[in-house]
């Protein structure tokens, strides 16, 4: 059994990002809502491995004075260290005979915070030193609410400007409280500060890594799925190859997988997908190769959002047939990570975010239950844990490649020739990334690179190939640099690179006889050309 450290959620929008963080420092922990029972406490602290409590900030409407959930009072007898973030301070200062009280300006902001160096919790933390000599922090802190009084046998341990009690601690019965949120980027040592709680005030050891992840998973999995059949639509992607393999690993053949090739994959991507996942790990997989009704579906439109629609309706339409064939499919398994999880949330709340569901419109349409098993990880978390599962680390490292495929990648009419043109120009390009190495960084160019791949411009333009006059088409390489895809610079590829693949692709692609080098930064130019 392994150490953890419960996360109890008072509805904040970052919890997920305590969790994470303390996986960052090698300790398991899970999130529950705030108002559990004593039972499951009890239970948790015995029987389950529980070292110490976290509980989280609060949603925007969160009220101190009339609270949506009411915490168990044995969270402070339990005996276990307790942390209270923002909300989870206040809670814990009101249960232990504090004050609390509503200041008025509810914006966060990063502020410097003074505190004090004799509790654990900061100890030599420091971002700076203020006049008097304190260690200050810089921390992202919401003024809106604070602690007024503290509690008997609390102390403070950090204050700012604006708040007099912005960290507060009862050092003999290990109790914290942060005004700040720790968890977030903007604190500059967030991370260290949650260590310092989990692993020196908890004292867990931190040995906890994606593959204890991965054992932990699959129990669950194999308690909630039981004897039923499991469906998932993989996409050869990350985050559904991933899924596909827990899964596979915790229920074996009641996984059956659909792979859908829309004619619009990358050179031999169909190949590899079924050599990784279906001849070396041993998925059940249902291979449609349904080519030719994309093609015929997409033949003469020329509108990118009318192509996005097409394919996704149509790619709906074959996974349903394919999963009516399964009759006795009860769970429908996706690869939905945290920070769809997150958009679809803010989406509920009307706030106006792209919308990347796995396999749009199919949860309402096959009434079956969900089976998610990343919804808890981030992206580069479940990169870790393919590699963790045993898939190939060049196939969980590779750049984001869009569910449309290269039907967003061939400007207006799509058709198979210009798919096939454009697949062997984009392998030319993938491949001349990944063999050319960045002598200061030591690093392959594909690996300095976002998202890289080519386009196909359907113009003609004339070139002459060995002495004689060609007309052709052109390819356009795009090769962006960006940590969030919002916005994006276009890398400063070597020239010799380019002109190597330049080369290359005039040569031995034929239908080429140009190429170009997108030099468009996002904004404003989005990262695919349609
Ligand atoms: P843009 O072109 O909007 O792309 O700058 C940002 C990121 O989103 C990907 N992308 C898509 N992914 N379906 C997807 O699954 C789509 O329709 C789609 N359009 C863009 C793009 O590849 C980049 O990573």
């Amino acid at each position: 059994m392994h150490e953890k450290i419960l996360i109890l959620d008072f509805g904040s929008q970052v919890t997920q990002m305590i969790a994470r963080r303390v996986r960052d420092v090698g300790v398991f922990s899970e999130v529950y809502p705030a108002d559990v029972d004593e039972a499951f406490l009890r239970d948790q602290i015995k029987n389950k491995g529980v070292k110490g409590i976290i509980l989280s900030g609060g949603s925007a409407e969160s009220n101190i004075e009339a609270p949506d959930m009411e915490i168990s009072p044995f969270v402070f007898l339990a005996g276990v260290p307790v942390l209270g973030i923002g909300y989870g301070m206040h809670t814990m200062a009101k249960h232990l005979g504090g004050e609390v009280a509503i200041s008025g300006n509810q914006e966060f902001a990063q502020v410097h915070i003074s505190v004090k160096g004799n509790s654990p919790l900061f100890a030599t933390l420091s971002d700076s030193k203020s006049a008097e000599g304190h260690n200050q922090l810089d921390v992202c802190m919401n003024h809106g609410t604070q602690v007024t009084e503290l509690p008997a046998g609390f102390m403070r341990i950090g204050f700012s400007k604006h708040c007099e009690i912005a960290a507060m601690s009862d050092e003999v019965r290990l109790f914290y409280g942060v005004q700040f949120h720790p968890e977030v980027s903007n604190t500059k040592q967030g991370k260290a500060l949650l260590g310092r709680f989990v692993l020196d005030i908890c004292d867990c050891a931190g040995d906890w890594n994606m593959a204890d992840y991965a054992d932990e998973m699959v129990e669950r999995i194999r308690e909630e799925v039981g004897d039923d059949q499991v469906i998932l639509a993989l996409s050869g992607g990350v985050d559904s190859s991933v899924a596909a393999v827990l899964i596979h690993r915790a229920i074996g053949s009641q996984l059956t997988c659909v792979f859908v090739d829309h004619g619009l994959l990358r050179l031999f991507e169909a190949k590899q997908v079924m050599d990784v996942m279906h001849e070396n790990l041993g998925l059940n997989i249902i291979h449609v190769n349904a080519t030719e009704q994309f093609m015929g579906h997409l033949e003469g439109v020329t509108d990118p959002e009318q192509k996005r629609k097409i394919i996704g309706r149509e790619f709906i339409e074959i996974f349903q047939e394919e999963a009516a064939k399964l009759s006795n499919a009860k769970w429908l398994a996706q690869g939905t990570i945290y920070p769809d999880v997150i958009e679809s949330a803010a989406n509920k709340n009307g706030v106006a975010v792209k919308s990347h569901h796995n396999v749009g419109g199919l949860p309402d349409s096959l009434s079956m239950q969900l089976l998610e098993p990343l919804r808890d990880l981030f992206k580069d978390e479940v990169r870790k844990l393919g590699v963790a599962l045993g898939l190939p680390e060049k196939m969980v490292y590779r750049h984001p490649f869009p569910g449309p495929g290269l039907g967003v990648r061939i400007l207006g009419t799509v058709n198979q020739d210009y798919a096939d043109i454009l697949r062997r120009a984009d392998a030319i390009f993938i491949d001349e990334l990944r063999n050319t190495i960045d002598a200061e960084t030591g690093k392959s160019w594909y690996d300095l690179t976002a998202q890289a791949f080519a386009v196909f411009l359907p113009v003609k333009s004339v070139g002459v190939k060995e002495g004689a006059r060609v007309y052709e088409y052109v390819v356009s390489l795009r090769a962006v640099q960006t940590n969030d895809f919002m916005s994006a610079r276009w890398a400063p590829l070597p020239y010799d690179l380019l002109a190597h693949v330049s080369n290359r692709i005039i040569t031995e692609v034929a239908g080429i006889s140009r190429v170009v080098y997108d030099i468009s930064g996002k904004p404003p130019s989005t990262i695919e050309w349609e």
